[in-house]
């Protein structure tokens, strides 16, 4: 009692809190392992139909096919979109992430269809009815014969995608799909582990997701980048951010202290995109400024970019409004909060840790 905590511990900094064979951050080296593979060596050449049934065998012991999830997916996207009449009245005047928050909660089990499916399945068409919605149009209708990134980019644009913009969505989708016991994971697992349905462990996940510390960063970054505008600004404006104590997003990792590879999967992506709207130049003058002032600034403590960073610009390339930029997160990490749900209900124990107690204590009793 009364012991005051240092900072990492308030943190939980390296605290193991679960056994897993989902993913593993070796932040080190700069190193990203999802089921088993390196991250680079499955982010633009596994789709993420074949990722999730990865995420899915390793937490379950099951050996579900990529073909499965595809039809598991298609299914799931179809029965959703039948629900949005229910689901998208409750979303009206909010904003696209918090509608997206009280359309997940709304989601249910159906029948037929195994939970994780429903989730991660229903998770795009969500995003998409709500973007449709604030534009005013009506939600476009999914296709469950086409793969989820092709599908999730239809319902997002409006219209077809080229196979250069579904192959750079789908690249994004399985480069965050899962990593390590991030907030929104152990989050997820924190729900799951009171044996709680993966409906409500999901929920918990993407509310963790929201906050600009993890998945809320990438609106900020494409802000920052719009109000430094020019190269000639770029010194003065980083300069001032950070004389005034901000942070500046896309920037910093709890357990990267080299860059983030994810970064690097993402930045490449882009380059294949090639795509009209990405000033990839200008963005990557900042990004090396950016660096060099925070070394400055913080001599001892290594700030690299991270994934954010190259989200923001690879979402505003494919011309997702930057407003849905966390939901669209949450349709990647969808499929690893799944797996970590079974996992964690399937292997773990109740998570409950403690506190340090620094508040007032009761005089003794008066004899
Ligand atoms: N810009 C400026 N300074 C920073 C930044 C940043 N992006 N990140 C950390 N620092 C500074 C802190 O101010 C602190 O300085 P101090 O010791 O002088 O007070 C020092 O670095 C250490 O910061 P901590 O808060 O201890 O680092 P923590 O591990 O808690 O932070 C985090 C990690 C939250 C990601 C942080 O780097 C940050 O806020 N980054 C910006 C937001 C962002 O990019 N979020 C997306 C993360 S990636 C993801 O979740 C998918």
């Amino acid at each position: 009692m009364n012991m005051l905590l240092a900072k990492s511990q308030i943190g939980l900094d390296g605290v193991p809190a679960a056994e897993t064979v989902l993913s593993h951050v070796d932040g080190e080296r700069g190193e990203l392992i999802i089921a088993g593979e390196h991250v680079s060596d499955l982010a633009g050449h596994a789709s993420f139909e074949s990722v999730t049934a990865r995420l899915w065998n390793g937490a379950t012991g099951r050996s579900l096919t990529e073909a499965d999830i595809r039809a598991a997916l298609g299914l799931a996207r179809e029965r959703a979109f039948t629900r949005l009449p229910e689901l998208l009245p409750a979303t009206r005047g909010m904003s696209i992430v918090d509608g997206f928050r009280v359309a997940v909660a709304g989601l249910r089990a159906e029948g037929g269809l195994e939970n994780d499916a429903t989730i991660v399945g229903a998770f795009p068409v969500i995003a998409g009815a709500l973007v449709q919605q604030a534009k005013g149009n009506p939600p476009v209708a999914p296709d469950p014969n086409t793969s989820h990134a092709a599908d999730t980019l239809k319902m997002l644009l409006g219209h077809k995608a080229e196979p250069r913009e579904v192959a750079a969505l789908d690249t994004y989708l399985v480069t965050v799909c899962d990593h390590g016991m991030n907030a929104s994971t152990f989050a997820t697992r924190v729900v799951a582990s009171t044996q709680a349905d993966l409906f409500a462990a999901v929920t918990a996940g993407y509310c963790a997701l929201t906050g600009p510390l993890h998945g809320g960063a990438p609106e900020p970054v494409l802000e920052m980048l719009d109000a430094i505008g020019t190269r000639e600004r770029i010194k003065p404006w980083v300069d001032d951010a950070l004389a005034r104590g901000e942070r500046l997003m896309g920037f910093g990792h709890r357990v990267y202290r080299v860059r983030d590879p994810r970064a690097d999967v993402l930045k490449a992506a882009i380059e294949r995109l090639a795509a009209d709207g990405a000033d990839l130049p200008f963005a990557s003058e900042v990004e090396t400024y950016i660096r060099e002032a925070l070394r400055r600034k913080n001599p001892n403590r290594p700030l690299e970019t991270n994934v954010e960073f190259f989200t923001a610009i690879l979402l505003d390339a494919l011309a997702i409004p930057r407003r849905a930029f966390t939901p669209i997160f949450a349709v990647a990490r969808a499929a690893g909060w799944t797996a970590h749900a079974r996992e964690q209900q399937r292997t773990g124990r109740l998570i409950r840790p403690s506190s340090s107690y620094v508040g007032r204590i009761p005089a003794a009793a008066q004899a």
